[in-house]
């Protein structure tokens, strides 16, 4: 069998990624460079300081991949690259370092919508999986739900009309004060609370669609009213009781996307599908409807280069490339 090897590149947000992936499915090197301890002093990212970080990392990293993978650049097959969703400055890097490697190799660039590339981490975890099915995209800036017909085939069937799941877990544990990236404080903090608080979820028109900034509201509200009244705030109860409201949305419009589709497959995808609720939550519900949970391992569910050599892969198989002058898209839809 030929050996394709692709050469993925990250650069979306705070890590800096490359990978080179063989035949679509086997990562030979996934190297990421996170930028996480450089911005939790300002509780949060700071656009320029992450486009200055991967300026000064992207070589190094190649250099490891290359390293790790044991092969030379002249052995790729074609360059993925992230082109959006993301921070414009962030993105740029990447696509720049992606398009000077394919002019100067003389080898395809393939554009890759970083969307995309979170739900097919999941068929580097799962070489058994086949469309059709639903995936649920949970990240830091998006919540979607997609119908996936086949491997070039998806629609969006819904997605949040304000904030995403991920931003919502951040800004609460911004308010609680628990640091950066909020997600994983969250989730770990709410494993010591009760879900006693009822925080309310907005019920929306489109059946698919959601809204998480209710939701915020209704926490930061909440802290306000009691510091106000002199009452306690026990920081893992509101974690527990945020999360089980945020969490619920996510199950009932999945589930009801799987019944209407007819299927009985659903794929997790984006950072927030590392959260123990969810994935515990969703185990339970499709168990009773006799459904099959797929998410990625945990160095895949956050930004990595790896999704982005998969999606880029199967591009690549069916000759969709994109041109040297692709250009940064920050507001990249699917
Ligand atoms: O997919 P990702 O790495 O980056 C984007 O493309 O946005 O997702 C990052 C988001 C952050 O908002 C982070 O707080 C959240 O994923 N996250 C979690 C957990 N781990 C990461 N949210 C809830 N529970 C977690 N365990
Ligand atoms: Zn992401």
């Amino acid at each position: 069998m030929k050996r394709i090897l692709i050469l993925g590149i990250e650069t979306s947000c705070d890590e800096t990624s490359i990978c080179v992936l063989e035949n679509g499915k086997k990562i030979l090197a996934n190297i990421i460079s996170t930028q996480i301890p450089v911005h939790q002093k300002f509780g949060g990212v700071v656009p320029e300081i992450a486009s200055r970080e991967h300026l000064d990392h992207i070589a190094p990293v190649l250099e490891e991949a290359l390293l790790e993978a044991k092969i030379e650049l002249s052995e790729i097959a074609a360059i993925a690259v992230t082109y959006g969703p993301g921070l414009v400055g962030a993105l740029l890097v990447g696509l720049s370092f992606a398009k000077g490697l394919a002019f100067a190799l003389d080898k395809p660039l393939i554009g890759v919508n970083h969307l995309e590339g979170h739900f097919y981490a999941n068929y580097l975890c799962h070489p058994e999986l086949k469309p059709p099915f639903i995936a649920l995209i949970v990240s830091g800036g998006h919540t979607s739900l997609l119908h996936v017909a086949d491997f070039n085939n998806f629609t969006v069937l819904g997605q949040t009309q304000d904030d995403a799941a991920g931003e919502a877990f951040d800004k609460v544990a911004r308010v609680l004060q628990l640091g950066y990236p909020g997600g994983p404080k969250v989730d770990t903090l709410a494993q010591t609370g009760t879900a006693c608080i009822p925080f309310p979820v907005a019920k929306l028109k489109g059946i698919y669609d959601f809204s998480f900034s209710g939701l915020k509201s209704a926490v930061i509200n909440y802290l306000h009213s009691q510091q106000q009244k002199n009452l306690p705030i026990n920081p893992a109860d509101v974690c527990a009781s945020f999360q089980t409201a945020i969490v619920s949305a996510l199950v009932e419009k999945s589930l009801l996307a799987l019944t209407n589709h007819n299927l009985n497959r659903l794929v997790l995808a984006g950072g927030v599908s590392a959260n123990s609720k969810l994935r515990a939550e969703l185990e339970l519900a499709l168990k009773q409807i006799d459904a099959q949970l797929f998410y990625p391992s945990n160095i895949l569910c956050t930004d990595n280069a790896a999704m982005i050599a998969c999606r880029g892969y199967y591009l690549y198989e069916n000759g969709i490339y994109s041109d040297l002058n692709l250009n940064a898209n920050p507001a990249l839809r699917i």
